[in-house]
């Protein structure tokens, strides 16, 4: 751990990061800046960005120890859901994506379970890294999620278990493989599979059937950063085989400052500890 103490430095937290291969610390000039430019073409060609070993071996040991100190304090999480995230709508005509409803179970830390001391807390909140963030993604402006529940997750999905077909509510979703299964658990989603104008139906319809065409998925190693946009890319991971639980750490960002969630959305995702918080609030007041 004499590796990790050095982390302790917050100018320090950026050393988590393969500086070398990835430098975001200095994005305005010579390889920085061509490094940046790159991820964004990527970005508006594809949908896409994925930094392979973002997160330098030993310090990802470090980040792995801390989850696994965390995960014990989870909630076991079930969520039933469309694609959209809401409820089966029975109106709809018979094979409507919002007719089919997945059940997403994980293990799962909310922002407000992981100490602000943590690694994984600090590396989230760092500028740096929100600012590398908001240039890939092409955003005038990009702020780290307000919300007390979602800005920052820890995600373990456990062998068997898999990450149902969603959309997430925020554009930008930032996802580091801090544990990679043993086999399966693969990324797996279609790129701009809707945007502001509408859903590429054609395209999601044959997907939900089992039509991989369309969908893009890739071999991800433990450390890996990957830059997406959730909102508008249908996605989810293949179930998880063998012994080793997937863990991943999801990083949340919205073009608004101090945006936050609807106390239903909260409950909807966090269920009853979400619940009980918010309702103690509300009578406190
Ligand atoms: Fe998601």
């Amino acid at each position: 751990m004499g590796r990790r103490s050095s982390f302790r430095n917050p100018r320090e937290i950026l050393d988590l990061i393969d500086l070398e291969r990835y430098p975001i610390d200095d994005l305005e000039t010579g390889k920085g800046a061509e490094f940046v430019r790159d991820c964004r073409a990527q970005m508006d060609a594809q949908g896409w960005c994925n930094l392979d070993r973002f997160i330098r071996p030993d310090a990802l040991s470090a980040l792995v120890a801390e989850a696994g100190e965390l995960l014990p304090g989870a909630e076991h999480l079930t969520i039933k859901r469309t694609i959209y995230g809401g409820k089966v709508d029975a109106s709809v005509p018979a094979g409507d994506p919002r007719r089919r409803e997945y059940t997403h179970r994980a293990l799962q830390l909310a922002d407000d379970q992981i100490p602000a001391e943590t690694l994984i807390q600090r590396l989230y909140r760092s500028d740096t890294l929100t600012d590398f963030i908001r240039r890939v993604q092409g955003k005038g402006e990009l702020y780290r999620y307000a919300d007390e529940f979602q800005a920052l997750n820890i995600v373990a999905l456990q062998p068997g278990s898999w990450h149902g077909w969603h959309y997430d509510y925020n554009e930008c979703t930032v996802t580091l493989l801090l544990q990679a299964a043993d086999k399966g658990g693969e990324f797996t989603f279609i790129p701009n599979a809707r945007s502001r104008d509408g859903e590429n139906r054609k395209t999601v319809d044959g997907f939900l059937a089992g039509d991989m065409t369309h969908a893009r998925t890739f071999a991800r190693g433990a450390g890996t950063l990957t830059l997406f946009r959730g909102e508008y890319s249908l996605h989810g991971v293949t179930r998880i085989e063998g012994e080793r639980p997937r863990i991943t750490a999801i990083f949340t960002y919205d073009e608004q400052p101090d945006r936050i969630a609807s106390d239903e959305i909260n409950i909807r995702i966090y269920g009853e500890r979400a619940a009980r918080i918010l309702a103690e609030r509300r009578q406190a007041h």
